[in-house]
This record gives C-alpha cells, structure tokens and sequence, in this order.
C-alpha cells in the first residue's frame, strides 16, 4: 500500500492533534448540552470513533450513508439516502462527522434534508476540507485540515475501497488511477 502513496499529508501525530483541537472546541461550544453524533459512512469511521471519544456531554451516535448523483447541484433532490436515521431528530443538537467535503454536493443536499427533520440545530465536522473543488455552497463548523485539490487516503478515506486502513493520510500516485 505505501508505495502508491505520493507524499503523506497528515501523519497520525498531526491526526492526533486536530482532533484534540476540534473537540476541544465542540465540548465548548455545546457546553455540556446533549448531541447526536451522525457518522457519515464509511469514510469518517476512524475519525469519529477518534473524536466522539473525547467528547465530554452526554452523546447519542447513529450512521448515516448517503451519495449525491447528477451535477445539478442546485437541486436539492438530487440525493440517494442508502442508510438513515431511525431516530427524530425534533429538537436535538446535531452533529454531522464527516471525512472530507470536496465539491459539497452530498453535504449541502444532506444538510437541507435533515434540515426538514426541525433539529434544535445542526453543526458539521470535517476532518479535511478541500474547498479549490467546491460546488455547493456549505462551510463546515468544525476543520481539522484545509488541503489542496489532490485525491487523499488513508484513515477512513478510499479509493475504489482500498487504503481505509492506512493510519495517516496520504496523497495517492496518480499513476493507480491513471
Ligand atoms: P462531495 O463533497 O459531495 O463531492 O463528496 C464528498 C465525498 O467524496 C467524500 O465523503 C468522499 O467519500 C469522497 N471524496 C472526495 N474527495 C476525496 C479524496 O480525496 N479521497 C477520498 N474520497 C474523497
Ligand atoms: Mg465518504
């Protein structure tokens, strides 16, 4: 697996680091209030197993998987839901975990969806957040890194399935998709 990675982007102990600093900052913020943690599958498995432990208010989980289709993204419909939520979501605090937001298609849709849910709120955490290749407009609340626009792997994140299981993130060699 190492030789296909180009160059390593966060090693575990920068990985370390940001989610010290990103719960840092959640556990302040909510100030001790009740959240629901959605996971994004699968990307964001490591990441929010990581960072949920080092949240100190009481914290209910739940999974969610989700993948936009089409380029219409101003459509809001646009969204396949492949896992939901079973839990009502009227009056909670959420909070979204996800790997990484590129273009945001998927976020944006998903967030207005769950918008229709009446949460008390709804925050997003994302590990990486690459915003050169941005298409929807969503920001997230919590960053852990901005990165430039190179395909990454590696502590969740894929490519066709591989290299979840890398315990830093990598940039990928072009030449494994080209
Ligand atoms: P988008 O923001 O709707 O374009 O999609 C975000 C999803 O695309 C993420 O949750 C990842 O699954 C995937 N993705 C985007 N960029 C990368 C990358 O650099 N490596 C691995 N997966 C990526
Ligand atoms: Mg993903």
């Amino acid at each position: 697996m190492q030789k296909d990675i180009k160059y390593v982007l966060m090693t575990e102990d920068e990985i370390k680091s940001a989610v010290e600093r990103l719960s840092e900052k959640i556990n302040n913020d909510f100030a001790g209030e009740p959240v629901l943690a959605l996971i994004i599958l699968k990307g964001s498995m490591f990441f929010a197993s990581d960072l949920l432990k080092k949240l100190t208010m009481p914290v209910t989980i739940d999974f969610m998987k989700a993948t936009s289709y089409g380029h219409d993204s101003k459509s809001s419909g646009n969204i396949n839901i492949l896992l939901d939520t079973s839990l009502d979501l009227a009056g909670l605090n959420v909070l979204i975990i996800e790997d990484i937001i590129d273009s945001g298609n998927t976020l944006s849709k998903l967030k207005s969806l769950l918008a229709k849910r009446n949460p008390k709120c709804i925050k997003l955490c994302t590990l990486l957040d690459k915003p050169e290749r941005r298409e929807s407009e969503i920001n997230a609340d919590y960053t852990g890194k901005i990165i430039p626009n190179e395909f990454v792997v590696g502590y969740g994140l894929d490519f066709a399935e591989r290299y979840r299981n890398l315990p830093y993130i990598g940039v990928l060699d072009e030449k494994v998709y080209s």
